[in-house]
């Protein structure tokens, strides 16, 4: 049986996969489960809950939240990371901001995504040092964002940390292709490239080698990802469903591969910031939404006395961080998708650049496998992109006002150096108390 421990333990996702991790213990036994936070109060309102969720449903899994470093890294075997440094707040400012300048307001691409990757790379490194501290047999599975940047700067600062980084986007895009076909994600194995949401998927097979890429490119040209059957209540909200639309028209200008729905925002810049609303947009949305209604379903539980009700939902889509433990512990050879150091996975791209691409996982960790070389118009895309990524880690490093201009600079959501410059100065005293001296 496995101790685990939550970092991010206030987030509003964490009902979701306790729940899921409850669903899944016939797979994955559990003796211990704790949630750690760095804000007490958060933290506290859903520990309540999940804590007599744990006593009614889990009695015999000793379960804890605290912000005690010590007590919450000693002795676990997973680290389940998801952290948000600034939280929604902070999330706000990084859409706002940008699209006040007309740019591209985005929590992981694009000016905001580079924000929040400043915020987060110290937390992620506080995270990794706690855990090799009180237990270096510990592996941390990393799905805080802004993904890209936070693995780079793994790879960079803690490069033989046991940190494996994973996205859930193409696990929810690989469900919702699945549907178009009548099939289950684990019917299906996937051939894909690219970076963290940035990618492009190459081959959909079945089993038996059945190739299913024309047939959903045909759904995809007409309807873009958009499903008939909602699993997620996440992916109802409008916001999602015109991402999961704008598949099509992204299939439109490169019909060779089925894309990853976020490269609407390298691809559409201008229609994505037309139909944005610079004073709701979806960090309002969720707080309005999805962070109300965790807390309220906590609340409700803890003044009930009981989670008989069934007010939190679960998150069975997070599932696939079960199937990464399990990889890991139980030598299963899954294959996943994961973000790796490429080493030549990507032939024809740098060794050291971190990708997403499809990999068997063991107990060892990821063994990636080679997606061959990759045509001009993606790789050409994948490389501006990639280096924005690795001078952010390196402006973080240097603390270098410079280099972070330059990166955005080369963000190709961004127009020009002059835009990229008043930018840069907003988003600086916006995240004066979170960024290093630049
Ligand atoms: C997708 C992305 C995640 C991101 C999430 C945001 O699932 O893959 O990286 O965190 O969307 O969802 P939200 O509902 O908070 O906008």
């Amino acid at each position: 049986k496995f101790s685990v421990v939550i970092a991010g333990g206030g987030s509003t996702f964490t009902p979701g996969i306790v729940r899921m991790l409850l669903e899944n213990l016939e797979r994955f036994p559990l003796r211990t489960l704790k949630l750690y936070d760095n804000d007490a109060e958060r933290q506290g309102i859903l520990g309540e809950a999940l804590a007599i969720l744990m006593k009614e449903q889990a009695p015999e899994i000793d379960f804890s939240y605290t912000t005690d470093p010590e007590e919450a890294f000693t002795d676990v075997d997973f680290c389940m990371a998801h952290i948000r440094v600034g939280k929604y707040a902070m999330r706000e400012q990084d859409e706002k901001i940008p699209l006040n300048h007309g740019v591209i307001g985005q929590e992981t691409c694009g000016p905001g995504g580079i924000a929040y990757g400043l915020r987060s790379i110290g937390g992620m490194i506080e995270l990794i040092d706690y855990m090799e501290k009180y237990s270096p047999d510990c592996w941390m599975l990393n799905y805080s964002n802004p993904a890209a940047i936070v693995a780079e700067a793994c790879r960079v600062l803690r490069p033989d940390s046991k940190v494996l980084n994973i996205c859930d986007m193409p696990v929810g895009t690989l469900r919702r292709m699945s549907q178009i076909i009548g099939k289950t994600p684990d019917e299906l194995e996937v051939r894909y490239f690219g970076l963290n949401h940035f990618g492009w998927w190459t081959s959909i097979k079945d089993k038996q080698g059945h190739e299913y890429l024309d047939q959903i490119r045909e759904y995809v040209a007409e309807n873009g990802y958009l499903t008939t059957v909602e699993v997620e209540t996440q992916h109802t909200d409008p916001s999602w469903q015109q991402t999961h639309k704008k598949a099509k028209d992204l299939l439109a200008v490169n019909p060779r591969y089925l894309p990853n729905t976020y490269l609407k925002y390298y691809l559409y810049p201008d229609d994505e910031v037309s139909h944005s609303d610079c004073s709701y947009t979806r960090a309002n949305e969720v707080m309005n939404g999805r962070e109300k209604e965790v807390f309220d379903a906590a609340r409700t539980i803890t003044e009930k006395g009981t989670a008989a009700g069934d007010e939190f939902h679960i998150d069975s889509h997070a599932s696939f961080i079960v199937d990464l433990a399990r990889a890991i512990s139980f030598n299963t050879h899954e294959r996943m998708l994961m973000i790796v150091e490429n080493n030549g996975a990507i032939a024809n791209f740098p060794d050291d650049a971190m990708v997403e691409v499809p990999c068997i996982v063991g107990n060892d960790g990821p063994e990636p496998l080679a997606q061959g070389k990759i045509p001009d118009f993606e790789k050409t895309l994948m490389y501006q992109q990639v280096m924005v990524e690795k001078m952010v880690v390196e402006a973080y490093v240097e603390g270098s006002y410079q280099k972070l201009w330059q990166a955005l600079t080369l963000s190709k959501t961004i127009p020009s150096a002059g835009v990229a410059k008043n930018l840069l100065d907003d988003l600086i005293e916006a995240n004066k108390d979170f960024w290093p001296e630049l």
